[in-house]
């Protein structure tokens, strides 16, 4: 594993725009080996955090840290891996009965309500320190969550919107609202047609859309605590993924949609217009993705993905109609904050290469004109973070960060890129001083 550090300079290459000033906070798989025995699935690692701080005055810092967890810190106290697949048989299967799981927070980071939550979609969230990323407690969101909280938030205007899976007899997913200001609260339950991994969502304020995929959790496996993560689910081609579209006034009558099997990590919108919803994912035509990310089968070939469209009708409860958006090797969506539920036109996507390593891209939705920036082979580019530039007159209008491992300096860095233009390449390059893992999502926390 790499260096884990507290706030240190970093060294800048070209001119970090002014008026970009704040943290850039990302998170990703950060410990592949517990006590000397490798996990089977970089989704069971502790946390990473890596983050930037951009001071306003051109110059950056840095800082890696571990997410450690109550769990990450059990597990220190014992002196051996208690969670997960480096652990006994015996601990994962009384793990498993026990529904006793650790919250590694290597997935995502949400802010609310000036605090910071460190998300994986099996757990509860992780309370980090916003200005220290020292690592707080497991937060139920003051008693309101059950045992998990997806990786995938939306905001829709001042409220947050996320979900938490329920694996069981009777599979399902709680909906979650996180006002800015007050209590957040459950919305309802609704019943998944079998248990599966859901990671992302779309939701408009007023509706939610899931699409759950032939992805179909063993539950007897989970609950023994297979070692092999991989193997807790089996790619049904045979069946068909079902889209649940929620009206979140009445979470009870969901609309569902039969669809061709299909596999989608990450939902890039959905909005409401003449009483269809339209919801916009990155799709893959079967699981290999997922087996690609797992320590026993790396070399897995990934079915490429592209970007489609589908669109209910709300009133006939039925399909009205699905496309290709963008035919092209991408994922890691990402859109303008102001236009999340909303209609839009602009959203920047990962690119390029089974290993989406490839470069950042912005797609016009509509007029399909794409802007890419590229990097050669032995680059890697994370998930672009989007900040709005201050005062600016478009909501799509700022920059993008990306962190990029440069195969050839054998260290990462942070590109800073105009939104608009990624072609243009990065304005700034703000480097972290060694090789950092990849991480997956993050989040810009704007200096108030
Ligand atoms: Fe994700």
């Amino acid at each position: 594993m790499r260096r884990f550090h507290g706030w240190e300079p970093l060294r800048v290459e070209g001119e970090i725009p002014a008026g970009l000033v704040g943290t850039l906070v990302r998170t990703g798989p950060g410990l592949l080996e517990r006590f000397g025995r490798r996990l089977a699935h970089s989704f069971e690692a502790d946390g990473a955090l890596q983050a930037v701080r951009l001071a306003g005055d051109g110059t950056a810092s840095g800082a890696v840290r571990l997410v450690e967890s109550p769990g990450y810190r059990e597990e220190q106290a014992a002196g051996r891996p208690l969670y997960g697949s480096a652990t006994s048989r015996w601990r994962r299967i009384s793990n498993g009965l026990a529904g006793r799981t650790k919250t590694t927070g290597n997935t995502n980071v949400m802010q609310w309500q000036g605090g910071l939550l460190a998300l994986m979609e099996g757990g509860r969230p992780v309370e980090i320190d916003p200005r220290s990323l020292d690592t707080g407690e497991v937060s139920d969101l003051g008693g309101v969550l059950g045992a998990a909280f997806s990786a995938h938030p939306h905001a829709v205007g001042d409220t947050t919107f996320n979900f938490g899976q329920q694996w069981g007899r009777r599979a399902g997913l709680r909906i979650y609202a996180l006002p800015r200001r007050g209590a957040a609260r459950e919305l309802g339950h609704v019943t998944m047609p079998w248990n599966t991994m859901m990671h992302d969502f779309g939701v408009t304020g007023r509706h939610a859309a899931f699409l759950v995929c032939p992805a179909k959790l063993r539950l007897g496996k989970a609950l023994l605590g297979s070692a092999d993560f991989l193997g807790m689910f089996a790619w049904d081609p045979d069946s068909h993924a079902e889209l649940l579209v929620v009206d979140l006034d009445a979470i009870d009558r969901p609309i569902r949609v039969e669809l061709p099997a299909r596999w989608v990590f990450h939902v890039a919108n959905a909005f409401c217009r003449d009483e269809h919803l339209t919801i916009d994912w990155v799709e893959y035509p079967d699981f290999s993705t997922f087996a690609a990310l797992s320590a026993n089968q790396p070399d897995t070939e990934v079915a490429p993905p592209r970007v489609r469209r589908v669109t209910v009708d709300l009133r006939r409860r039925a399909l009205h109609g699905e496309q290709t958006l963008w035919d092209e090797v991408c994922d890691f969506p990402v859109l303008p904050p102001a236009r999340v539920g909303r209609e839009y036109s602009t959203s920047w996507y990962s690119t390029g290469g089974s290993r989406l390593s490839g470069g950042i891209a912005r797609l016009h939705v509509g007029s399909g004109a794409v802007d890419r920036w590229t990097l050669g082979p032995g680059h890697h580019v994370s998930e672009p973070v989007f900040v709005p530039r201050p005062e600016a007159k478009r909501d799509d209008e700022g920059w993008l960060l990306a962190m990029v491992h440069d195969g050839e300096a054998v260290e990462s860095y942070v590109a800073v890129l105009d939104a608009d233009r990624p072609s243009a390449g990065p304005l700034a390059q703000i480097w972290m001083g060694q090789a950092l893992p990849v991480t997956f999502h993050g989040t810009f926390i704007a200096d108030a």
